[in-house]
């Protein structure tokens, strides 16, 4: 296998392995964690991918998330995104399919807003249009690297809260359903995710987040605006064009990624399945020392 970076300062192709290799070997898989751990976003192309082999590799890496009430798959290890009706065409764009497509369009971290957030996301493209829809990438391992030691010192003793319904509110007032919201109570993160592999520190910043504990509201909010117009400054993404075939894997604790547009009448699919993350992925010192609000 060569693990051949692609981005700037992150992210890294695999050649020469398979899904399926890296799910059943061993060896294999301790080198693919390596990479993991060191690039935050993998790319695989040219993959003879189903859901059963993108569930037997996602496994490798830890507990696949159960799909949350309101979004295509729920109820099972597949997050569908999917713009296509019930007759085989696209919807429109005021469709509740063509809005979640769209807040996938924030810069984000997969999870953030729930009581067990995610270590790593694996997407998979089945249909792709034929211009747009491309995902972008950047680093906030490397975006906390570039903050100056007293703001970075900062930052990791700060908590921010994360509500899907704010990330959602951004695209149209009532894009989380009352059963979203239900099941989603807003949850309360360390800013900084420190990577117990390598020590290094990451931004945990997200469009779920909506304030910093402690500060007032258009203060903390100002600040999670700043780091994340700071995280993504010009020259810093990694943009991956997808082809079928292609499968990117990323670090949700060290990455942000969106969706970028394509035209509206074309069809896109594509299949995610998430990986919990453990407490011996950092997940022990994330939590804040007062606890979650009161449900
Ligand atoms: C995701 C996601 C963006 C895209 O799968 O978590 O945000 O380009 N996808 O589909
Ligand atoms: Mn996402």
């Amino acid at each position: 296998m060569d693990v051949i970076p692609c981005g700037p300062g992150f992210g890294a192709e695999l050649r020469g392995t398979t899904l399926s290799d890296i799910a059943s070997d061993e060896d294999t898989y301790t080198a693919v964690r390596a990479a993991f751990e060191e690039h935050s976003v993998l790319v695989l192309r040219d993959q003879d991918v189903s859901d059963d082999v993108q569930l037997a590799f996602s496994r490798r890496f830890g507990q696949p998330e159960v799909t949350k009430v309101g979004s295509q798959g729920t109820g099972t290890y597949f997050v569908v995104l999917s713009t296509i009706g019930p007759d085989g065409s696209a919807v429109p764009p005021d469709h509740r399919m063509a809005l979640r497509a769209k807040a996938n369009q924030l810069w984000h971290t997969d999870s953030s807003f729930k009581r067990l957030p995610a270590l790593a996301s694996v997407l998979s493209a089945r249909i792709i249009p034929e211009h747009g829809g491309e995902t972008e990438f950047v680093s906030t391992r490397l975006a906390f690297e570039r903050l100056a030691p007293d703001m970075q010192q900062q930052l990791e003793n700060s908590y921010a809260w994360h509500d899907y319904a704010h990330s959602r509110g951004q695209i149209a007032p009532d894009l989380a359903s009352p059963e979203e919201r239900a099941a989603l109570p807003a949850q309360c993160w360390r800013l900084v995710w420190r990577n117990p592999a390598n020590g290094r520190g990451a931004l945990y910043i997200a469009s779920h987040a909506y304030a910093v504990e402690g500060m007032e509201a258009s203060a903390g909010k100002a600040l999670i605006d700043e780091l994340t117009a700071a995280a993504t400054a010009p020259g810093s993404f990694y943009l991956h064009q997808w082809r079928i075939g292609d499968v990117v894997m990323w670090d949700n604790r060290a990455t942000m990624h969106r969706g970028r547009p394509w035209p509206a009448p074309e069809p896109r699919l594509m299949v995610r399945t998430t990986i919990s993350a453990a407490e011996t992925d950092g997940l022990a010192s994330m939590r804040p020392p007062f606890g979650q609000a009161a449900e």
